[in-house]
């Protein structure tokens, strides 16, 4: 196992009801900027449970923040919290009202310049106004992790950041919030949280046994829950346990002392930012193909995974692993992802240009820093 450290500041407040905590868990005398997206939250009702938890607060909103937050929209909340002199944000959404409202809070206590530099050259993050998240998407593992990914509408560009100070203080998770979900967003968030555990688990074998059961005990509950669950969207144990699935994929738990390889997250926020794809639909499309290019790397892991989650045992070993990354694909179809960039109509002209952004020149992807420029190009054929 490798050396890790391990600390999630985050209280989860989780269940039917909980968002009524709120009035417990934000202090009485900061004044709270709400932060919402494009009018679910009004639709289904949460706003109005968020409101009523908030009688007796000061709350200004800003409403607005776009699927893949844009940076554009983000500065303007800056600018409103600050001249408001916020003490508090709460955001109330899925994984891009949080992102977003993470960037705000490292923003809006920025010294160093343009609050842009953060994003693209790491500009270090030593402060940020406190933030609470109520989840009404179950997906991204936002909720309580240190993690953003911000979009830049002018240049295409979808970048992340990561600090200790964006952790959200406490995550108001009541799957309730989840049903109202349109079935494509149900779709993307058991795809996103089963592409976070591959990507930290399909890698090669450090003996982290508990680690490997962790993260085949998430992925068998998701293959278990997700054809009911589409069947039976309102179900709200079969919302619960999707909601505690995504959450526990990117809490870090499961990432402790083991090598990681996030390629089909890079490629695929390149396909989200150029062609608008949807983040959990590219890794539909690009976990498969980076599964075989790095087929023979990855051969431990993936025969572990075949074997503990698929129950395959019969034929060889490169028969199971052929078999193991077909049958993951299935999974992806049967949720109702397409699974191919001719799905999206993306050509192979646009290969390069795809590979082009990653800047790998320097830092190359993949737990053995092994894909770069070409190899990317190799994966995105696999892709067509
Ligand atoms: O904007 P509203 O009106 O709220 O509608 C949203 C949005 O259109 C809608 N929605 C959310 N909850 C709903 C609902 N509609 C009906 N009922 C509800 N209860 O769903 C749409 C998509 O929302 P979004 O927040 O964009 O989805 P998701 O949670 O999948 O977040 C995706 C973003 O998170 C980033 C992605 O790159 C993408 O930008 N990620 C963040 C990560 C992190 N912070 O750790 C890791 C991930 O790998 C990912 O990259
Ligand atoms: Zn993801």
């Amino acid at each position: 196992m490798l050396n890790f450290s391990f600390h999630n500041p985050t209280n989860i407040v989780f269940g039917k009801g909980s968002i009524s905590e709120i009035s417990n868990l934000v202090d009485e005398n900061f004044k709270v900027m709400l932060i919402y997206g494009g009018g679910s939250i009004k639709k289904n009702r949460v706003y109005d449970q968020v409101m009523d938890a908030l009688d007796g607060f000061s709350v200004i909103e800003f409403a607005g923040i776009e699927p893949n937050p844009r940076y554009e929209t983000l500065m303007k909340a800056v600018k409103l919290a600050k001249e408001n002199n916020v003490d508090f944000l709460l955001a109330v959404g899925g994984g891009s009202v949080l992102d977003g409202t993470k960037f705000i809070a490292a923003a809006m206590n920025f010294k160093l310049g343009d609050p842009w530099d953060i994003l693209v050259k790491g500009a270090p993050v030593v402060s940020a106004v406190p933030l609470g998240a109520v989840m009404t998407l179950a997906a991204t593992g936002s909720e309580s992790n240190a993690l953003a990914v911000i979009s830049r509408e002018s240049t295409k560009e979808k970048l992340h950041f990561s600090s200790e100070y964006v952790y959200p203080k406490f995550a108001v998770l009541d799957p309730m919030a989840t049903i109202s979900l349109p079935q494509r967003q149900t779709q993307n968030g058991i795809v996103d949280a089963y592409v976070h555990v591959c990507e930290q688990y399909l890698t090669y074998d450090v003996r982290a046994l508990l680690q490997d059961r962790q993260a085949e005990a998430i992925l068998s509950t998701l293959i278990e829950t997700a054809p009911e669950l589409l069947k039976n969207p309102k179900d709200y144990d079969l919302r619960s346990n999707l909601m505690w699935c995504a959450a526990q994929a990117l809490n870090g738990l499961i990432g402790c002392g083991v090598p990681q390889d996030w390629t089909a997250h890079m490629i695929g926020h390149e396909l989200t930012a150029l062609f608008g794809i949807d983040h959990a639909r590219s890794l539909a499309v690009v976990l498969p193909a980076v599964l075989e290019h790095q087929r023979a790397n990855k051969a431990g892991k993936l025969l572990k995974y075949a074997k503990r989650v698929w129950g395959m045992e019969d034929g060889t070993d490169d028969e199971i692993v052929t078999k193991v990354i077909a049958k993951t694909k299935d999974f992806f179809k049967a949720v109702g992802m397409p699974v191919s960039l001719s799905d999206y109509s993306i050509r192979p002209h646009s290969f390069e240009k795809i590979a082009g952004r990653l800047n790998l020149t320097q830092m190359k992807l993949g737990e053995h820093g092994n894909i770069g420029y070409q190899e990317v190009i190799e994966i995105l054929n696999l892709c067509k």
